[in-house]
């Protein structure tokens, strides 16, 4: 199986793509924590993407893609993978679309989490508080960047994916099971 699970900051990608991984035995394609660990690193992509990221802003299509492109080719994506956060605009997508056309791959699913802002920075706000390793972008100002970013570059995926028929919409504003439950649901039907 393979899938993109799309949705602004906070939305619930990460923990939705966790129990996928769990249920379906595929695996997690964060860019995110793959950029982070990078940053930790200090490798090349990490160096190029430290301050982009602490400003709230996308990391270069064409680093993005190099990632992605490497990654679904390991053995251990062979069953299948979730894309979370990636791809982040309409540049990525149409690689996407390319790259798997090119590798034979076909895309399942593209499950969009809704979820209103005001109750984003709440989660945010709760997740600093729970971690003990807290995210240089989990703050106000750059969180209000993550959002504008997202309205801008990444919602427009959602009628992209749509006119794919490919798209799947979920009410991300329920609580974690409930969410989990309706996407279960959808690949279900697939
Ligand atoms: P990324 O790491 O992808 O961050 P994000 O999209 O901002 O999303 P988050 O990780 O903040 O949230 P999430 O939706 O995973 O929610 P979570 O499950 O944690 O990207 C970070 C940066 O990297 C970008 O800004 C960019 O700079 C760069 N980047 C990454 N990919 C890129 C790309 N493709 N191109 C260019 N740049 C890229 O949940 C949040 C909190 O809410 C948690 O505490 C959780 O427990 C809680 N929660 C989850 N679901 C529920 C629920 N249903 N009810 C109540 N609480 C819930």
């Amino acid at each position: 199986m393979r899938l993109i699970i799309l949705g602004p900051p906070g939305s619930g990608k990460g923990t939705q793509s966790t129990r996928l991984v769990e249920k379906y035995g595929i695996v997690q394609l964060s860019t995110g924590d793959m950029l982070r660990a990078a940053v930790k690193e200090e490798t090349e992509v990490g160096l190029k993407a430290k301050d982009v990221m602490g400003r709230g802003e996308l990391v270069s299509d064409d680093i993005m893609v190099s990632i992605i492109s490497d990654r679904v080719e390991k053995p251990d994506c062979k069953n299948g993978f979730v894309l979370d956060g990636f791809p982040r605009n309409i540049a990525q997508a149409e690689a996407l679309e390319k790259l798997m056309d090119e590798k034979e791959l076909n895309l399942d699913s593209v499950i969009e989490l809704e979820v209103d802002e005001t109750i984003l920075q709440d989660r945010i706000e709760s997740r600093k508080e729970q971690s003990t390793d807290v995210r240089s972008d989990d703050n106000v100002e750059t969180l209000k960047n993550r959002l504008e970013v997202y309205r801008a570059q990444t919602a427009p995926l959602t009628k992209y994916y749509d006119e794919r028929n490919k798209l799947r919409r979920v009410n991300g504003m329920q609580d974690v099971d409930q969410v989990t439950k309706q996407i279960d649901d959808i690949l279900s039907d697939l």
